[in-house]
């Protein structure tokens, strides 16, 4: 082609996840007997409740647009949220509603960040992360961890890696796909060094009621309060409500973040889908037990899975503590031959091998910048989570 297409797009990848996921409900479709341990959405379905309200919506004619920022309703309902879960008093005003978390989290690095910023990305991320940073033209420091410390960086690293250009940092937890919850005196340490060096916290805490410790939501304002102004808050129905194909999520924040966040996307999306935002509002302001169900059900399947995946030899993990993913290290496998005589070399390699031999669709860990590793999901019933582990197991053993 002789035009030539924006830089920007130059190096943009596809998100690897969602690549993976389609490449095993195609392979599916065909037939193929595939486990999929690759999906980054819980497997129930939406609730009832949930989707009655939807139906509502249309049969009542609320087809038009809203306000850009999400209707009142909802947005009362997220401060009530807020309130209730993490016992912080917001505004409506201070919140906005966008189509999924993704979104607000677009939105927010563009109304943060300048090229020529840096911004702290915590490894193992999110595959997004990265991208979305670097969509706004600021460059992603990835700070590193190790499994040996379930995956929260050393403090020092994070000292290290802050520099004048330093503009923010992105904190998730419970984390994608590690599974693992950082711990208190963790986020007091980041907030020490976020309030010192003056920097933007994106907190995105779209898994905070999926955790196992029976504990509630705690995120980096639940240890130091004072960061309130400097710190956005990222949340949505997706993950807690089994919604992600309705795209409803928003962020919490100081207004005027959350004002420059509304005029950005009235000038891209305008607002989230009427219908799905009053489906949103039935799974806050409704019964809650589905939430509970949920977790318990997750809870279940994270210790089955850890507890098969224990028995393979040279597989190590750290026990899910939350979300619906665990983050396993497959590297004592590197350098060995498949039957085929192909050598596994990386995690997509053994991502490749895992899918064609073992038919196990997973998630290699480079996608979120730990190649050791891969991630696979219990958002799977226990049958095809023991299935596709006896199958890892089968297919690891013949790696010579
Ligand atoms: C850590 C994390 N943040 C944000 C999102 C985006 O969620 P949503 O469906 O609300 O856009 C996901 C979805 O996979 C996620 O894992």
């Amino acid at each position: 082609m002789k035009r030539k297409m924006a830089d920007r797009v130059q190096q943009l990848k596809p998100s690897a996840t969602l690549a993976i996921n389609a490449k095993a409900k195609s392979l599916r479709a065909q037939g193929v007997d595939v486990i999929n341990l690759s999906a980054g959405e819980p497997d129930f379905d939406t609730p009832e409740h949930i989707k009655a309200a939807a139906i509502e919506a249309i049969k009542e004619g609320f087809t038009r647009y809203t306000p850009v920022a999400g209707i009142p309703e909802l947005r009362e309902a997220i401060c009530a949220q807020i309130k209730r879960d993490y016992g912080l008093t917001y505004a409506p005003e201070e919140t906005v509603v966008s189509c999924g978390a993704k979104q607000a989290l677009f939105n927010l690095a563009q109304a943060l960040f300048d090229p020529g910023d840096e911004v702290l990305v915590l490894a193992p991320y999110w595959v997004s992360y990265p991208p979305i940073v670097e969509l706004a033209g600021a460059k992603p420091v990835i700070v590193p961890s190790s499994l040996e410390k379930d995956f929260e960086p050393a403090l020092e690293a994070l000292a290290e890696a802050i520099t004048a250009k330093t503009k923010g940092i992105i904190l998730n937890s419970p984390s994608n796909p590690t599974g693992q919850i950082y711990s208190s005196e963790f986020l007091a340490g980041v907030a020490e060094l976020c309030q010192k060096n003056d920097l933007w916290v994106i907190s995105d805490d779209i898994y905070d009621k999926l955790r196992f410790d029976g504990r509630g939501p705690e995120n980096i304002l639940s240890v130091a309060p004072a960061l309130r102004d400097q710190t956005i808050m990222v949340n949505g129905v997706s993950k807690t409500y089994a919604m992600t194909g309705w795209r409803i999520g928003w962020a919490v924040g100081p207004k005027e973040v959350i004002s420059a966040v509304a005029r950005i996307q009235g000038q891209s999306t305008s607002n989230a889908t009427s219908i799905a935002q009053k489906a949103a509002l039935a799974a806050l302001t409704g019964p809650q037990d589905c939430v509970s169900e949920m977790c318990v059900a997750f809870k279940r399947r994270a210790e089955l899975l850890y507890e098969k995946l224990s028995q393979i030899p040279g597989l190590k993990l750290p026990k899910p503590r939350g979300t619906f993913y665990a983050f396993v290290d497959f590297s004592a496998y590197y350098g060995r031959r498949t039957p085929a005589g192909q050598e596994i070399k990386d995690s997509l390699s053994m991502g490749d091998y895992l899918l064609e031999e073992a038919r196990v669709a997973t998630v290699p860990g480079v996608a979120f910048g730990e190649d050791r590793a891969l991630r696979i999901s219990f958002a799977n019933a226990d049958e095809e989570i023991i299935k596709g582990v006896t199958r890892i197991g089968e297919a690891l053993a013949k790696l010579t």
